[in-house]
């Protein structure tokens, strides 16, 4: 069935989506500035816009706020307004999630109504867009029909991405567009604030980034989002608060305030509120010493009651923050005419290119056979079958044996064996060993498991005594269709709690820790399983 074949739905974009900032590349972000600034200009000097919109009844946008907005939403309402394009705005009170229908089948029969779809998303659920953007790709593909875009409006605690170009493009404003070095401050709930997140990529856009994050112990920027920006080379520097930060002399020129999420906050920090919001306020006392060209900026919402940018700098040159906000406007105008087709066919930079490499993780190595290499079951060498050797090396000796309980149970090997944990001859250290001598082979898939479970280990293929064959076995690039693997995020979309059945998957990082693909949260290798 292949249906909408003949429509001239046709651009460079099309069939993108967008849920953390780098699924655009540094040149199609560019790109987006370019065209945003253009836009910005042409309505300042009245001229004809026809070229930018998309006019095509044929494309669908659909606002799907699960989450309370007004930037985000109307900003986008008003956006693809400006396009003639079909508008939606769904109502999820009233929907079937109400009902449990999961977010897969409800995009499903959406995205039926239109020849192309064009979705804005916003949720407490972490990673939806990641997944529908595959879910749905692969419906597309089934159906015959055009794969819809997908556009992350906010998910939880993790991504804002057009948040994100909407801030980027503003600090280039500031900047005249040189791209050369920002110096920007990141102050207040740099834990929960989502924008602040998005940051760690988005300031790619600069070749040089001195970045300071202003945030008392609680509510600092989560590890993994640091080891983003070190990894993108930005040079970080860290402050418990404001008046911290101005007792040095280096002093960013582009500050941007973030609110202090107290509804995602535990009852644990809750009671610090007042201490929390102190450290990260800006305070009349301080407006001296800041540089002339200053500017504040906030993704706002602010909060009315504990604003971390006093009402008292709304009239005065530091704000930059109501430019900002009317940049999301224009900046997301442009998204969705990139998106949308009338956009792009100019652009002759790089597209985003998927970067994984080919990784020899299950290496097999040399096995010297002439030389006999003894390992016992219980005090019987083991003359056939299979020893896994070095387990959980270097670790203290209740990990060792908390990974041989778990490779045992995950990869069901329920055979005669023996098993041990061992302090090495060459070098002291412990180490686990497992002797399965009625196994005499172990399938791939056993292997990639065994690397997701217990990486760095050896395994042994023994024959007539004779170490036969012999696999390093080192962590694996991605971990993933195993049945007994989940992200430990309870926000998450493929979290088991929210029945959603998005398929768990996790990429390795430099650190050999593993980020869930849909929301990025960081785990340790052990905490994938959920054995
Ligand atoms: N900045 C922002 O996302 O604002 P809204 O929550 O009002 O959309």
């Amino acid at each position: 069935m292949k249906q909408y074949q003949d429509l001239s739905l046709k651009g460079k974009f099309m069939g993108r989506s967008v849920s953390v900032i780098n699924d655009l590349s540094t040149d199609e972000q560019w790109y987006l500035y370019t065209k945003t600034h253009a836009l910005k200009n042409a309505v300042a000097q009245k001229d004809d816009l026809s070229h930018f919109k998309i006019n095509n009844n044929n494309v669908g946008a659909y606002l799907v706020f699960v989450e309370p907005s007004t930037r985000t939403k109307e900003s986008f309402l008003n956006a693809v307004k400006f396009h003639n394009i079909k508008t939606n705005i769904f109502d999820a009170t009233t929907s079937s999630f109400s009902k449990k229908e999961s977010y897969s089948d409800t995009f499903r029969m959406l995205t039926t109504y239109s020849p192309y779809s064009l979705y804005i998303i916003r949720t407490k659920l972490e990673g939806v867009t990641r997944w529908l953007d595959y879910d749905l790709g692969q419906f597309a593909e089934r159906m015959g029909i055009q794969k819809p875009s997908f556009i992350n409006g906010g998910d939880g605690k993790h991504e804002h991405p057009t948040q994100e170009i909407l801030d980027e493009y503003t600090f280039l404003e500031q900047n005249n567009f040189n791209r050369d070095y920002i110096h920007i401050a990141l102050v207040g709930d740099l834990f929960h604030g989502r924008t602040v997140h998005s940051k760690a990529d988005g300031l790619n856009i600069f070749k040089q980034v001195d970045v300071d994050l202003i945030a008392p112990n609680e509510l600092a920027m989560p590890p993994h989002y640091k080891k983003k920006m070190e990894s993108n080379g930005y040079n970080i520097r860290e402050f418990a608060s404001i008046e911290e930060y101005l007792a040095q002399k280096k002093i960013a020129n582009i500050w941007y305030f973030t609110r202090l999420q107290l509804e995602r906050m535990g009852e644990d920090i809750l009671q610090h509120a007042e201490r929390l919001t102190k450290s990260v306020t800006f305070r009349q006392e301080w407006i001296e010493q800041m540089k002339e060209g200053t500017k504040f900026y906030h993704p706002l919402p602010r909060n009315r009651e504990y604003p971390t940018i006093p009402l008292f700098l709304d009239k005065t040159p530091l704000n930059g923050w109501d430019v900002q906000a009317m940049n999301g406007y224009y900046t997301r105008a442009i998204l969705v005419g990139m998106l949308g087709g009338s956009l792009g066919e100019d652009f002759n930079g790089e597209h985003l290119v998927e970067k994984e490499k080919k990784v020899n993780y299950i290496e097999e190595v040399s096995t010297f056979a002439s030389v006999p290499k003894e390992f016992k079951i219980g005090t019987k060498p083991v003359e056939n079958g299979i020893v896994i050797d070095h387990i959980g090396k270097g670790e203290d000796i209740s990990t060792i044996w908390e990974h041989i309980y778990k490779a045992r149970k995950i990869l069901d090997l329920n055979v005669v064996s023996s098993h041990g944990v061992y302090k090495s001859h060459k070098d002291g250290q412990y180490k686990g060993v497992l002797s399965l001598p009625e196994l005499n082979q172990f399938d791939l898939v056993k292997m990639k498991k065994l690397s997701a479970i217990a990486p760095e280990t050896t395994l042994n293929i023994i024959k007539d005594s004779l170490v036969q064959k012999k696999f390093k076995i080192h962590f694996p690039p991605k971990i993933y269709e195993f049945d007994e693997i989940s992200c430990k995020n309870p926000d998450c979309i493929s979290h088991p709690s929210h029945s959603e059945n998005a398929m768990p998957f996790f990429y390795k990082t430099e650190s050999n820790t593993f980020i869930c693909k849909y929301c990025d949260k960081d785990h340790n290798y052990k905490d994938v399983w959920d054995i």
